[in-house]
C-alpha cells in the first residue's frame, strides 16, 4: 500500500509527527488563483540508489528567486508521503525547514541557493502506480500529473522548468538496463555487482516529464534520420520474449516522426528516443521527454494476438505520445487548468495522423463515435466541465474525454474555419512564440488568431462553457428559395465549486452543409456557415424544388442536431451523401429516431413494421453497394450504441432501450439473413493481410455474425465455431468468441476454455478473455462476472485486468443496469475495494454510477444508494471523494 512508501527508517522528527493528516474535505484549486512560483529551479541533479523495496533518492536543486514571483523567502517543495532524511542548503545541514501537510517549506535568504534533500522510497509497496514503482521486477515512474512529489520534494507544478542530470546505480543483474530522459553520458561498474549510468537532458522541462526506468529489458533497435539530417536512435524496450511483437509500434513510430515533419513542420530534437512498455500502468502512455513509457497494450502486437483495432490504437497512441514532444514538451502547460492545451491539440494531431495513414472517412466516424459515447454523457452529467476547467480537487480526475476529445474538436473547428494552410500558419506561430515556455490556452488561441487571421473573440466561449450545444434546424421552401432557420442552446451544467458559471451564451458553430437535388442526387458544392447567434436564418436562392439538406458534414461542430425531417430524406442521404460522415449520420438517425419512437411506445405495430422495413431496405442497399469499400461498409452497419440512445432521453429506461435495440437487430438478422450469409461467405474467403481490403473483410465478418446471432442463432453458432476454428488472426478469433460468449450451448464453454488455454501467460490476450465475458449479451453475464472476479488470473493490482473485467461490465448496459441493482453493487464494491490500492483507477468507475439522474427512478435510487455507500467509507481518496461528491451533489 501507498503508506509504506514512507521509509520505516525515517528519523524521529517531531516536525513529521506534527504534520496534520490530509483533511477529509479536500481543498478546491482554482484557476483564478494562479500565482507564478516564488522560486525557480533552473537545474536539478538526482541520484538514485535503486532497489525494489528501498530506493534512496538524493536531489540537488539549484534554485533562484523568480523575478516575476511574489518575492517570498519561503520555497514550497511539494511532497506526497515523503520524509526528508536530510536537508542541506548550500552544503550545510539545516534544521529550519517545516512541513505543511505533505509539503516541505524552506526559508531562503538570498537570491540563489543549492538545496539538497535525501529521501527513501519503497517502490514495491507503491500500488497507486504514481511516482516510482515496481512492475514485474523492473522499476519505472509515472509523474504526470503530480507523481514527481512522490519521488522527491520539489515545486511540482508545470511552470517550473529545469534541466535534469540523473545518476542511478543498482544491481547489474536485476537492472541491466538503466534509462532516463535525454542522453546517456557515462556508465560504469563497481566490484560489488552494481553498475551506474548518468543521463542528461538538455531541454528544460517540468518535473511531470521526468522518467526513470531500470530493469531487465530487451529492445527493438532502429533509427530515423530527420529532415535536417539528425540521426536518431530509436529503441522500444520490452521484457524478454516480447520483442517479436514490437514491429508495428516501431513502424508507427517512424511514420510519426515523418508525419510531424510534413504536417506540422516539427522535427525531433534529441539523438535518442526510447519507449518502454510496462504491464502495470494507469493510463495509456506517457510522453516523458525522450523516454516515453507505455502500457504494454499500446505497444505489443502480432496478428495472432492483436486485433485490427489493437493495431489502430497502437498507431494512434504511438503518434500521440510522439507528437507531445512539441505539443506538450517543447511548449508545456502553465498550470493543470491548461491541460487541454497539450491534450486537445495532441489528440487532434494524432487523429489527423491516423486519418492520413488509413481511411480519413472511417477515422472521422470512429472519432465521433468515441466523442458521443464518452464525452457527450460527461457534458450532460454531474461531472460536466469546460475544456479549460475553472476548478478541481484532484487533477487526475480531469484526464477526461472533455479535455482530450472535445478539446480536439474545438481546435478542429478553428482549423475548419481557417482552412488547412492558414491553420498551419497559426500553429507555426504558436510553436515559435511559445517554444521553451509554459503556456496557456489563451496563448494558443491568440497565436491562431494572429497566425491564421481569425477573429476568435466569441469563439473563446468554447473554452469556458461546458455542455453540448443543441442546434435545432427548421427549413422552408418558397418560390425558388430554400431557407434554413437555426437556433442554438447551450444547456445549463452543474457548478460545483462555486466558480462563476454565468448563463450560457451563444457560441460560433461552424456547420458544413450541402443541398442535394432529389432527382440527380448531386449538390452544387459544400458551404460553411457559422451560426453565432441564438437564432439565425440562411437563405439559398435558385432551388426550384426543395433540396435535401445535409448538415454538420464531417461533424464540423461537436453539437447535437435536432432536425425533424421526413424518413425519405434520411433514406436518400444514407444512399447518396458524398460526405462519409453525413452518410453514416443519416443511417444512424434513421435507426435512432425509430428506436426512440419504439421505446417511447408511441408506435403502432404497423408503423413499427414499416419503419423497420425502411431500415432493412437502407441496410440492404449498403450491403449491396459496390462502390463502398468494406471498412466503410462496416461503419454504416453499426447500430447506435445503447448509451448514445439513452442520451436521447431526458430520463432513460435501459431495459426498454436494450429490448428494442435487440429486437431490431433480430429483425434485421432475420430479414437480411440471405444477404448476411452471402456476405459472411464472401469475406471469409479473403486471406489475412494488413491491407485495407482484408481489414474491411474481417470487420464485416464479425458484424455479419452479430446480426445473424440475433436473428438466426443456430446459423450464427455454426458459423462462429467455424470462424473460431479457422482463425489465423485475433480479429477473427475474438469476433467469433464474442458471438459465442453471448449464446448458450456447450460450444460456449468449450471455446472459452480453448481460448484461455491457448493464450495462457499472455496477459493482454487474457484481458480480452475477461472483457468478452463481462461484455457479453449472455443473460447470466452477472454470474459470469462474479465468478471471473474469483478466477486465479484476476488481480486488483493490475489496472488492465481490472478494466478488462469491470469496465467491460460497466459499459455493458444489460449487465450494469440489471433491474436488481446487482450491476451497480458490483461496481460500487469494486470502487470501495480498489480505492485503497489504486485511487486513480478506482475513481474512473464513478461516472457510470453518476448518471443516475438520467435513468428511470427505480434504478436511479439504486445507483444513488451505491454512491452513498461509497461516500460513507471512512477514508476515501481525494480522487474518489471528488467524483462521488459531485455525482451526488
Ligand atoms: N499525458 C498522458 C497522455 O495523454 C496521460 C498521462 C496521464 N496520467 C495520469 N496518471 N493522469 O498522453
Ligand atoms: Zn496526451
Amino acid at each position: 500500500m501507498d503508506i509504506a512508501s514512507r521509509p520505516s527508517e525515517a528519523p524521529e522528527n517531531p516536525k513529521i509527527a506534527d504534520a496534520a493528516p490530509p483533511p477529509h474535505a479536500p481543498s478546491v484549486i482554482r484557476r483564478e488563483d494562479y500565482q507564478p512560483p516564488a522560486w525557480l529551479v533552473p537545474e536539478i541533479a538526482l541520484d538514485f540508489a535503486l532497489g525494489l523495496d528501498a530506493t534512496h533518492v538524493t536531489s540537488k536543486l539549484s534554485v533562484r528567486r523568480n523575478p516575476d514571483g511574489n518575492g517570498s523567502r519561503t520555497m514550497r517543495l511539494n511532497g506526497d508521503q515523503l520524509a526528508p532524511l536530510a536537508v542541506r542548503v548550500d552544503g550545510q545541514a539545516v534544521n529550519d525547514w517545516r512541513l505543511d501537510g505533505p509539503d516541505l517549506l524552506l526559508d531562503l535568504a538570498g537570491e540563489a541557493h543549492e538545496v539538497e534533500i535525501e529521501t527513501q522510497l519503497n517502490p514495491a509497496a507503491n500500488s497507486q502506480l504514481m511516482g516510482l514503482y515496481a512492475s514485474h521486477g523492473m522499476l519505472c515512474t509515472q509523474c504526470e500529473a503530480e507523481g514527481f512529489r512522490r519521488i522527491a520534494f520539489f515545486p511540482d507544478r508545470p511552470d517550473v522548468l529545469s534541466t535534469y542530470r540523473v545518476r542511478m546505480s543498482g544491481d547489474k543483474a536485476a537492472f541491466p538496463i538503466l534509462l532516463s530522459n535525454g542522453n546517456c553520458e557515462a556508465t560504469g561498474e563497481s566490484a560489488d555487482g552494481t553498475h551506474w549510468a548518468e543521463w542528461h537532458d538538455p531541454w528544460p522541462k517540468p518535473c511531470y516529464l521526468f522518467a526513470l526506468v531500470a530493469g531487465d529489458l530487451v529492445a527493438n533497435h532502429d533509427s530515423f534520420t530527420t529532415r535536417s539530417g539528425r540521426e536518431v536512435e530509436l529503441n522500444i524496450w520490452v521484457r524478454k520474449g516480447d520483442e517479436s511483437r514490437t514491429q508495428h509500434a516501431m513502424d508507427s513510430l517512424k511514420r510519426s516522426f515523418r508525419w510531424d515533419e510534413q504536417a506540422f513542420g516539427r522535427e525531433y530534437d534529441l539523438d535518442l528516443f526510447n519507449i518502454v512498455a510496462v504491464s502495470d500502468f494507469n493510463m495509456g502512455a506517457m510522453e516523458n521527454k525522450g523516454l516515453n513509457v507505455f502500457n504494454t497494450r499500446y505497444v505489443l502486437a502480432d496478428p495472432e494476438t492483436a486485433t485490427d483495432s489493437d493495431y489502430d490504437a497502437i498507431e494512434g497512441v504511438i503518434g500521440h505520445e510522439y507528437f507531445h514532444n512539441w505539443s506538450g514538451n517543447r511548449v508545456t502547460c502553465r498550470d493543470w487548468f491548461q491541460l487541454s492545451l497539450k491534450e486537445g491539440f495532441t489528440v487532434l494531431r494524432d487523429q489527423m495522423f491516423s486519418a492520413d495513414m488509413g481511411s480519413p472517412a472511417v477515422k472521422r466516424i470512429e472519432d465521433v463515435r468515441v466523442l458521443r459515447a464518452a464525452q457527450f454523457p460527461e457534458d450532460s452529467g454531474p461531472l460536466a466541465h469546460p475544456i479549460r476547467p475553472d476548478s478541481y480537487q484532484e487533477i487526475s480526475n480531469f484526464y477526461t474525454a472533455t479535455i482530450y476529445n472535445k478539446g480536439a474538436e474545438v481546435i478542429r473547428m478553428m482549423r475548419t474555419m481557417a482552412g488547412p494552410e492558414r491553420f498551419r500558419a497559426g500553429t507555426d506561430l504558436y510553436f515559435d512564440r511559445n517554444d521553451g515556455t509554459a503556456a496557456t490556452c489563451e496563448d494558443f488561441v491568440r497565436a491562431i488568431e494572429d497566425g491564421a487571421g481569425l477573429d476568435l473573440k466569441q469563439f473563446r466561449l468554447w473554452y469556458s462553457q461546458s455542455g453540448t450545444p443543441q442546434v435545432t434546424v427548421t427549413t422552408q421552401h418558397s418560390g425558388d428559395t430554400f431557407t434554413l432557420k437555426l437556433t442554438q442552446l447551450v444547456p445549463p451544467t452543474p457548478n460545483h465549486d462555486g466558480g462563476a458559471q454565468p448563463e450560457k451564451q451563444p457560441m460560433p458553430i461552424p456547420l458544413k452543409l450541402a443541398l442535394f437535388d432529389r432527382e440527380t442526387g448531386t449538390h452544387r458544392g459544400e458551404e460553411l456557415l457559422v451560426l453565432d447567434q441564438a437564432e439565425q436564418s440562411f437563405s439559398f436562392a435558385g432551388y426550384a424544388s426543395a433540396p435535401v439538406l445535409s448538415i454538420n458534414r464531417g461533424f464540423s461542430a461537436p453539437v447535437a442536431i435536432d432536425f425533424e425531417r421526413p424518413v425519405e430524406d434520411l433514406v436518400f442521404l444514407a444512399a447518396h451523401d458524398d460526405d462519409a460522415f453525413a452518410r453514416y449520420e443519416a443511417m444512424q438517425s434513421l435507426v435512432v429516431r425509430h428506436l426512440i419512437a419504439a421505446v417511447s411506445s408511441n408506435l403502432a405495430e404497423e408503423a413499427r413494421t414499416a419503419e423497420r422495413e425502411a431500415i432493412v431496405q437502407a441496410l440492404r442497399s449498403i450491403l449491396l453497394d459496390e462502390a463502398l469499400d468494406d471498412l466503410m461498409r462496416g461503419e454504416l452497419l453499426i447500430l447506435p450504441a445503447e448509451g448514445y440512445l439513452a442520451e436521447q432521453f431526458l430520463v432513460a429506461d435501459p431495459s426498454a432501450i436494450h429490448a428494442e435495440r435487440e429486437a431490431l437487430k433480430a429483425w434485421l438478422g432475420t430479414k437480411l439473413r440471405g444477404d448476411l450469409e452471402a456476405l459472411h461467405d464472401r469475406v471469409s474467403a479473403v486471406p489475412y493481410s494488413r491491407d485495407a481490403a482484408a481489414r474491411g473483410a474481417r470487420k464485416l465478418k464479425t458484424q455479419a455474425l452479430t446480426y445473424l446471432a440475433a436473428g438466426a442463432p443456430d446459423e450464427a453458432r455454426r458459423r462462429a465455431i467455424a470462424q473460431y476454428c479457422a482463425a489465423d488472426n485475433m480479429t477473427d478469433r475474438q469476433g467469433a468468441l464474442m458471438v459465442l460468449a453471448g449464446l448458450d450451448g456447450p460450444e460456449r464453454g468449450e471455446a472459452l476454455a480453448d481460448f484461455h488455454g491457448r493464450y495462457a501467460g499472455n496477459a493482454l490476450v487474457i484481458d480480452k478473455w475477461f472483457s468478452l465475458q463481462a461484455g457479453s449479451l449472455h443473460p447470466k453475464v452477472l454470474e459470469h462476472a462474479k465468478a471471473l472476479a474469483e478466477h486465479p488470473d484476476f488481480t486488483m493490482n493490475n489496472p488492465n485486468r481490472v478494466r478488462a473485467l469491470y469496465m467491460a461490465l460497466a459499459v455493458n448496459p444489460q449487465a450494469f443496469h440489471a433491474p436488481s441493482g446487482e450491476g451497480y453493487r458490483i461496481i460500487g464494491d469494486l470502487i470501495r475495494r480498489l480505492d485503497p490500492i489504486n485511487p486513480q483507477t478506482a475513481a474512473r468507475f464513478v461516472p457510470s454510477l453518476g448518471r443516475w439522474r438520467r435513468i428511470e427512478p427505480a434504478r436511479a435510487a439504486l445507483m444513488r444508494a451505491e454512491l452513498e455507500r461509497i461516500a460513507a467509507e471512512p477514508s476515501l481518496s481525494k480522487d474518489v471523494l471528488e467524483q462521488v461528491t459531485k455525482s451526488l451533489g
